[in-house]
C-alpha cells in the first residue's frame, strides 16, 4: 500500500468500517445482492490505518486481498453484518458504513436446490434491519458516517438519509456518472454534512477520496 501519510492523526481512534455487497440466499445454488466492489470501503479501512487508527473492517463477499493490519471479520447476509456492527459498536469511535446493504432477504432459505416447472415464480421477500438506522437510535459519542449510491435526486435522497438514520455526514456518490462507483478505481463524490454543507469532490482515486472523508472527520464540529 501506499502510505500518502505519515502522519498518524488518528492515532488512539478506533474506526468500524463495512464494505462490500451482502448476499441474501435463496437456495445452496442461488442468492440475491448488489452490485458493490468493496474497492471503497477498503480503501477507508487502509487510509485510517496508516493514519494510525485501530480498525475494524466487516466485509461481505469480494474479490480483494485481506488488508494487513486491520481486524477482518467476514460475512455474507446482512443480518450476519448487523449482528457483528451491534457486537464492536460500544468500543468504536466512528462508523463508516461504505457496505451496499441488501434491503430485503427471502422470507424462507430453501434447504434443497428450487427446481424449475413451466409456471412463472416469485420469491417472497422480508425486510433486512436498516444497520445504519439502529446505530443512529442508540448512539452515544460515536461519528456515524453513511454512504448513499444515487441514480437520481443524489442531494435530496442523501439529505433525507442523514436524517433519518442520524448520521454525522453522508457521502453521496451518483452511480450514473463515469469514472465513478461500481467496481472502478476512482469516485466522484459530495460529502453532505447535517446542517445541509454540500462539499463537491472532483473525480480522483478511491485511496484519494478515502482520505478526504478521513480529513472531514477531523474537521467537523461537534
Ligand atoms: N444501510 C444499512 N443497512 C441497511 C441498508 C442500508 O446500514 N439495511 C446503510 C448503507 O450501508 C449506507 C446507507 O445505509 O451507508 C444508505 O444506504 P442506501 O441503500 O443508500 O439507503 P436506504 O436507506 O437503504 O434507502 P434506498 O435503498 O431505498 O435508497
Ligand atoms: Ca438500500
Amino acid at each position: 500500500d501506499m502510505l500518502l501519510y505519515s502522519n498518524k492523526d488518528f492515532a488512539g481512534k478506533k474506526i468500524l468500517v463495512t464494505a462490500g455487497p451482502t448476499r441474501e440466499d435463496i437456495d445452496p445454488v442461488r442468492y440475491i445482492t448488489n452490485r458493490s466492489s468493496g474497492k471503497m470501503g477498503y480503501a477507508i479501512a487502509k487510509a485510517a490505518r496508516n493514519r494510525g487508527a485501530e480498525v475494524i473492517l466487516i466485509s461481505g463477499p469480494t474479490k480483494l486481498p485481506r488488508p494487513e493490519g486491520v481486524k477482518f471479520i467476514g460475512i455474507n447476509s446482512a443480518t450476519e453484518m448487523y449482528n457483528e456492527v451491534l457486537k464492536h459498536f460500544d468500543e468504536v469511535d466512528i462508523v463508516i458504513k461504505s457496505a451496499a446493504v441488501a434491503d430485503y432477504r427471502p422470507l424462507e432459505k430453501s434447504e434443497k436446490k428450487i427446481k424449475k416447472s413451466d409456471d412463472d415464480m416469485s420469491i417472497p421477500l422480508t425486510k433486512n434491519k436498516d444497520i445504519l438506522f439502529e446505530l443512529g437510535k442508540i448512539k452515544k459519542n460515536q461519528l456515524l458516517i453513511g454512504f448513499a449510491a444515487e441514480t437520481d435526486d443524489l442531494v435530496c435522497n442523501a439529505k433525507n438519509k442523514v436524517c433519518k438514520k442520524n448520521l454525522d455526514f453522508i457521502v453521496a456518490n451518483d452511480v450514473t456518472m463515469e469514472k465513478s462507483g461500481f467496481d472502478v478505481d476512482t469516485n466522484t463524490v459530495k460529502i453532505i454534512d447535517r446542517d445541509g454543507t454540500i462539499i463537491q469532490l472532483p473525480n480522483m482515486a478511491k485511496e484519494e477520496v478515502a482520505h478526504n472523508i478521513l480529513d472531514h472527520i477531523l474537521n467537523i464540529k461537534r
